[in-house]
């Protein structure tokens, strides 16, 4: 039996590489994005309460009803955005599978979609599964998005176009007047914006999340999709959302059904409850990193790496051109061997990698793991 690939060019993601060879030379891994601290005790013991008390079968295909009204009531609180729970919200495993569900919704063989890279690693998969064609863009030096590129790269068949704001690798917002741009480029388009905000609670510097699906002009064109696991610091609980308008939402459950159906039933009702009656955490979750983001900055800033700007997400992106002059992967691969510290060489995350010395350090660890970082960075 001869099995012909469909990805014969995709390998194993960065993460596991990093993350085996951290675990295999025993090395302070801050390069995986997820925190080595504990969820709030009392979503654990809303989770264990849930389990007990039977909510362990099958949850609504649309997502469990407290927590659908939960996300309705977050977002009327944070955005003034009105959305209905029934039509317009769905409760995905993670925002990864809500990624995938959207693109598969409405990328056709041969449809484009443009995005931004450095990109997170599922987008250029999802999108050729579906046939689609990947337009790929570099973000300028400072990671922002080439609006004149964008419009030049429109065609009759682009059919979506994928934002991440706030940005990983980078941490860069998309500001309100970027909307303006992208609105005269679509307007009168089919263009339906994906736009991946599972770092919309981690925002720094008094700035502001801003998204497509809150300006009413893009509202029957954007699928706004988030995670759980960034908000309440459980990456390995898989949950996310998708909101978008109720035709938008139909098509996308057509996919999701099935691809996983549910997500699990007491870890949606114990989210729903943090969401209802532990707002504030979620409301403290900017300055909880943002103190984290300042003592990794503290500790880096004698040695010979350059802090590159950071207005969200847990990510630090740091320029070790005075360091060495090999290439990235080459380089985290010595930061392992040599000084015992995990960070994730940015390049894979383009096509065309852009001729600059930038790793990815994940700051969402405990305050004694980043100052054990500092040790190890002193000696470099
Ligand atoms: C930009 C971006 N999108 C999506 C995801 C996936 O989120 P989840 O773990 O909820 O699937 C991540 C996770 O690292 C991410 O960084």
């Amino acid at each position: 039996m001869k099995l012909q690939s469909k990805f014969p060019s995709l390998g194993t993601t960065i993460f596991s590489k990093i993350s085996t060879m951290a675990n295999q030379y025993n090395a302070l891994n801050l390069g995986q994005g997820f925190p080595d601290f504990s969820p709030s005790p009392y979503l654990l013991e809303k989770a264990h309460a849930h389990t007990q008390a039977g909510a362990n079968q099958y949850a609504p295909m649309s997502g469990a009803a407290p927590l659908r009204c939960a996300i309705q009531s977050l977002h009327r609180d944070f955005y003034q955005a009105e959305i209905d729970a029934d039509q317009e919200i769905t409760v995905t495993s993670g925002a990864t599978e809500a990624i995938f569900c959207a693109i598969s919704a409405v990328v056709h063989p041969g449809d484009e979609v443009i995005v931004f890279d450095p990109s997170y690693d599922s987008y250029i998969p999802n999108i050729e599964l579906n046939g689609g064609v990947p337009v790929r863009i570099n973000l300028n030096e400072d990671f922002e998005i080439p609006w004149g590129k964008v419009k030049e790269s429109i065609s009759a068949k682009t059919r979506c176009i994928i934002i991440n704001s706030p940005h990983n690798p980078s941490g860069a917002l998309l500001k309100t007047e970027e909307l303006d741009l992208l609105w005269d480029m679509v307007k009168d388009t089919n263009i339906v914006i994906i736009s991946d905000e599972v770092y919309q609670h981690l925002i720094f510097d008094n700035k502001t999340h801003v998204s497509p699906f809150n300006d009413e002009r893009f509202r029957d064109r954007t699928f706004a999709i988030s995670s759980f696991g960034k908000t309440f610091h459980v990456t390995g609980w898989k949950v996310g959302y998708c909101v978008a308008a109720p035709n938008l939402t139909q098509e996308f459950r057509k996919v999701h059904q099935y691809i996983t159906y549910c997500t699990p039933a007491n870890l949606q009702l114990a989210i729903a409850d943090m969401l209802d009656n532990k707002r504030d955490e979620v409301r403290g979750l900017s300055a909880f990193y943002q103190q984290k983001r300042d003592l990794f900055q503290d500790l880096i800033k004698d040695s010979k790496f350059k802090l590159l700007p950071c207005s969200g997400s847990y990510f630090q992106l740091v320029d070790y051109s005075e360091l060495d002059d090999c290439d990235d992967l080459e380089f985290c691969e010595k930061l392992i061997k040599e000084h015992g510290l995990a960070a994730i060489p940015i390049s894979v995350f383009y096509d065309t990698p852009p001729a600059q010395k930038v790793i990815r350090f994940c700051f969402a660890k405990e305050d004694e793991t980043l100052l054990q970082a500092k040790e190890k960075l002193a000696k470099l």
